[in-house]
């Protein structure tokens, strides 16, 4: 396994030519704002999760994989650990908050894995105290995991054959893993595309951890659930040498975004994966410009609340 640090462009193509079998070359569809949209929401299970869920089981020794897989999730990455797992016929089990929209919560256990729910301090204590390592199964972490980010680079190869000249592409972050594959994959295949993060101001943790030069100790006020993921030091360090640029989304936009990719694109986007179209919208569209969209698993009460505001 390449270790992040040593991603250059050959590891790129070699993990997307691993994961081709098992995800989709999603669509980059143009908007009528001028930039375009990666639909990570047509992957399997909804999200771009599957990239780096596959990437880390099969670049894992057999044996390992054998013992069944576990991960902690906001509900994105437990839906597509599910789905490995059941692809490679072993057991899965996640922790998931019991805050988590009942559609992810359903999706897993649809997909024969056992869902954990905890209360967000437990949980934040489950994963402090790496509780994991006394458990049975193998641990993926969902995105401090260098498999799980190279993973994610294979985004890249695609917007590249889709858009050869893209200059500028705006990135939902939580914990960090999709925008450090992301910035890594630029790195080697495309260096100066200009690769940036975007968070809710519901919870600015990135920005406000840079700002205070450690945790800042904050709870996620968002409909972005799936950036929900708590202070990371080590993504921290990542994060600050892969990422100059940010972008806060007001959570009022934010809202008003989930329903105009319904009404204006015809696309589905839970909250988090509504983030980089919002900012993109914000004065940052232009031919060359690509936003993520990360996810679609959006409970259809929150969905149809969001129409209707
Ligand atoms: C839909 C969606 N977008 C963005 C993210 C953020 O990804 P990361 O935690 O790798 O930054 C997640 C994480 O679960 C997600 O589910």
């Amino acid at each position: 396994m390449t270790a992040i640090e040593a991603v250059d462009a050959a590891a790129v193509h070699e993990v997307a030519r691993l994961l081709a079998p098992h995800i989709r070359h999603t669509p980059l569809i143009p908007t009528l704002s001028g930039g375009s949209l990666k639909l990570e929401s047509q992957q399997p299970t909804g999200s771009f999760k599957v990239r780096g869920f596959f990437a880390a089981a099969h670049l894992m020794k057999r044996e390992y994989v054998a013992r069944g897989l576990l991960t902690v999730s906001a509900g994105n990455a437990a839906l597509a650990c599910a789905y490995v797992a059941r692809s490679l016929r072993v057991p899965c089990r996640v922790v998931m908050f019991d805050t988590a929209p009942a559609l992810k919560v359903e999706g897993v256990r649809a997909l024969g894995a056992q869902a954990v729910l905890m209360p967000r301090e437990r949980l934040l204590e489950w994963i402090a105290t790496r509780a994991w390592e006394q458990d049975p199964e193998v641990f993926i972490h969902p995105f401090a995991n260098d498999a799980v980010i190279t993973g994610h680079s294979s985004i890249v190869p695609e917007i590249l054959a889709d858009l050869p000249d893209v200059e500028r592409v705006l990135v939902p972050v939580g914990g960090g893993g999709l925008i450090c594959g992301i910035a890594l994959g630029f790195a080697a295949l495309k260096p100066d595309v200009q690769v940036i993060g975007v968070q809710s101001d519901g919870y600015p943790l990135w920005q406000q951890a840079f700002a205070v030069n450690g945790p800042p100790g904050l709870t996620p006020r968002t409909i972005a659930d799936g950036t929900s993921a708590p202070f990371d030091p080590v993504m921290f360090e990542r994060l600050r040498s892969l990422v100059s640029e940010w972008v806060l989304v007001p959570e009022a936009t934010l809202r008003k975004t989930v329903g105009r990719l319904a009404t204006e694109v015809k696309v589905v986007a839970e909250g988090a994966g509504a983030l980089a179209y919002a900012a993109m919208l914000d004065g940052r569209s232009s031919a060359r410009t690509v936003a993520i969209l990360s996810g679609g698993n959006i409970d259809a009460s929150l969905l149809a609340e969001l129409l209707t505001e």
